[in-house]
């Protein structure tokens, strides 16, 4: 997927969209060479690439930063979106505009930010008036967490429930061209899906969403210990990998590499 129109597209044939999260250039260069659709540099990065427990600490500034490396990995190939980090959205019109201006000017096609208020609202339809896509996030928000009271499923009650689907079908009028639900009841995740002209994009939301969205660390089974109902992985990475550091280091020690093969004459 190259474009914003692609999202459309995909929707309207009723194939599903597919992104990771991305946050480096070499990582970036095996995602692009995949059938993935879509990379996101996510604000996670506070946690996978700088490890923090939440995403509150991750900044304007860093979201740039893995923006630009994620993009010249990608090349032109994928459709690359980036969270507005904590806080980066909620101060103001011009301090918004400014942060975004700066994520994609690093090279997003998009943005990608939090919640369903009149604020964000307000700001979503600025940006895309300004030329710049913009993703919504709804359900588990984890730039809330604290609000929240922890990284729990939402929407389990009726009145969750009718709040999740205005808040959809807002940022839809608002001029987004995607929601991402995170931690949502497969049902209501399905009915949102279907409610909306525009694409889900679910995590832990089920089946029923227009796409899947995952964390590249979490998918790769890098997260050692981490293992959320939704979460399938993909691969054993963090036991291959350590596998691989250990015989690295066992060969160095035995005196096994390097040998001539990988020595200059
Ligand atoms: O930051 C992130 O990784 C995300 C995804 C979980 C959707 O927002």
């Amino acid at each position: 997927m190259k474009s914003v129109l692609d999202f459309q597209d995909k929707k309207n044939r009723k194939q599903k969209i597919t992104m990771i999260t991305c946050y480096d250039y070499t990582f970036a260069t095996i995602v692009a060479d995949s059938d993935i659709d879509c990379l996101l540099i996510g604000d996670s990065l506070a946690n996978t690439m700088h490890g923090f427990t939440t995403t509150l600490n991750a900044t304007v500034n860093m979201m740039a930063l893995h923006t630009a490396a994620v993009a010249r990995g990608a090349g032109a190939k994928k459709f690359i979106v980036s969270d507005m980090p904590f806080m980066s959205n909620r101060k103001g019109l011009t301090s918004a505009m400014t942060s975004a201006e700066k994520i994609m000017k690093a090279g997003a096609h998009a943005v990608k930010l939090e919640g369903g208020d009149e604020f964000t609202y307000k700001i979503v339809r600025h940006l895309v008036n300004s030329g710049v896509p913009v993703m919504g996030h709804l359900g588990l928000t984890p730039q809330s967490v604290h609000q929240l009271g922890g990284f729990k499923v939402q929407g389990r009650d009726e009145k969750a429930q009718a709040k999740i689907k205005e808040q959809a079908l807002r940022l839809q009028e608002a001029g987004a061209f995607c929601v991402v639900l995170e931690l949502v009841p497969s049902v209501l995740a399905a009915e949102i899906s279907k409610s909306l002209d525009i694409p889900t994009i679910g995590i832990g939301a089920g089946p029923d969403t227009d796409g899947q969205v995952l964390v590249l660390q979490d998918l790769l089974g890098m997260n050692q210990g981490f293992k959320p109902k939704f979460l399938k992985t993909y691969f054993n990475g963090f036991d291959a990998m350590k596998e691989a550091f250990n015989t690295y280091h066992d060969e160095v020690v035995h005196g096994k590499f390097p040998t001539e093969k990988e020595s200059y004459s």
